[in-house]
C-alpha cells in the first residue's frame, strides 16, 4: 500500500468525529476552518454548532447584522476572523452569484483566507489537491522524510509543499489533508510520539533511525 492509501484506511477507522466533517458544503468548511484557525477543536465544536442553527447558509449569514455576528462569535476572540467571513460571504454573494470559486487562488483572495485555509477548503470541499500546511504537517514530514532543517525556515516548507503534492491521493484529498490533521493531534504529537499507534511507520525514516523525537528541528530565536 501506498502512504496516502494506508493513511486513509487509519483515518476511515479512527477519524474525530467533527461536526464540520458530516458534508462538504463549501459555506460550513470555510466557517469551520475559520474557526479553527486560533482555536482548538473542542472549544470549535459549540461554536461551530450554534453558528450553524444561526446562519445556515451564505445568504442567511449575508442578510445579518455585524453586531448580531459578533454575538456568535463572543468567546472565540481575534474578532477580525468574524467580520472577514462575514465581507467575504458578502462578497460571494454580491460578485460571485453565490458560489465559492473553485480555483485555490480565487479562494486565497477571499478576506481572512491565507494559504493554509485556501488549501484546505479547495481540497475538502472542492476535491483539488492542494496542499494545506500547519505546524503538525511540518512535524508529520520532517520525521517521515528526515528532514533536518529548521521547521521555521521556508525552503522546508517548500520541500513539505513538494512531497505533499508528491504523496496526495487524487480522489480524496481533503481527507487525506484531515488525516494529516487528526495524525498530528492523536499521534504524530509534538512530544514522545506514539509510533507503536502510527499506520505509517513503515514509510518513516525518522522511526526507522530512532531519531523521531529529535525531529522537528526548531533552531531557537
Ligand atoms: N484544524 C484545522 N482544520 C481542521 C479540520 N478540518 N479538522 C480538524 N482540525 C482542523
Amino acid at each position: 500500500m501506498t502512504l496516502a492509501a494506508q493513511l486513509l484506511d487509519w483515518y476511515y477507522r479512527n477519524a474525530r468525529d467533527l461536526p464540520w466533517r458530516k458534508d462538504k458544503d463549501v459555506y460550513k468548511v470555510w466557517v469551520s476552518e475559520i474557526m479553527l484557525q486560533q482555536t482548538r477543536v473542542e472549544v470549535v465544536k459549540d461554536y461551530y454548532e450554534r453558528w450553524m442553527e444561526r446562519f445556515p447558509t451564505m445568504e442567511v449569514l449575508a442578510q445579518a447584522s455585524e453586531q448580531e455576528v459578533l454575538q456568535y462569535w463572543q468567546g472565540l476572540g481575534y474578532y477580525s476572523r468574524a467580520r472577514h467571513l462575514l465581507s467575504g460571504v458578502r462578497e460571494v454573494c454580491a460578485a460571485y452569484g453565490g458560489k465559492v470559486p473553485e480555483d485555490e487562488h480565487m479562494i486565497r483572495k477571499l478576506p481572512g483566507v491565507g494559504e493554509y485555509t485556501a488549501g484546505a477548503i479547495s481540497s475538502i470541499a472542492y476535491n483539488r489537491r492542494t496542499p494545506a500546511i500547519d505546524g503538525n504537517v511540518l512535524r508529520i514530514f520532517s520525521r517521515l522524510f528526515c528532514l533536518d532543517g529548521d521547521i521555521a525556515k521556508q525552503s522546508i516548507k517548500r520541500e513539505v509543499y513538494r512531497l505533499l503534492q508528491k504523496h496526495m491521493p487524487g480522489d480524496c484529498p481533503g481527507d487525506f489533508n484531515q488525516a494529516l490533521m487528526d495524525l498530528g493531534a492523536m499521534v504524530c504529537i509534538p512530544r514522545r510520539p506514539r509510533c507503536l499507534q502510527c499506520p505509517l511507520t513503515r514509510f518513516c525514516e525518522a522511526y526507522a533511525r530512532e531519531i523521531q523525537d529529535t525531529l522537528p528541528v526548531r533552531a531557537p530565536k
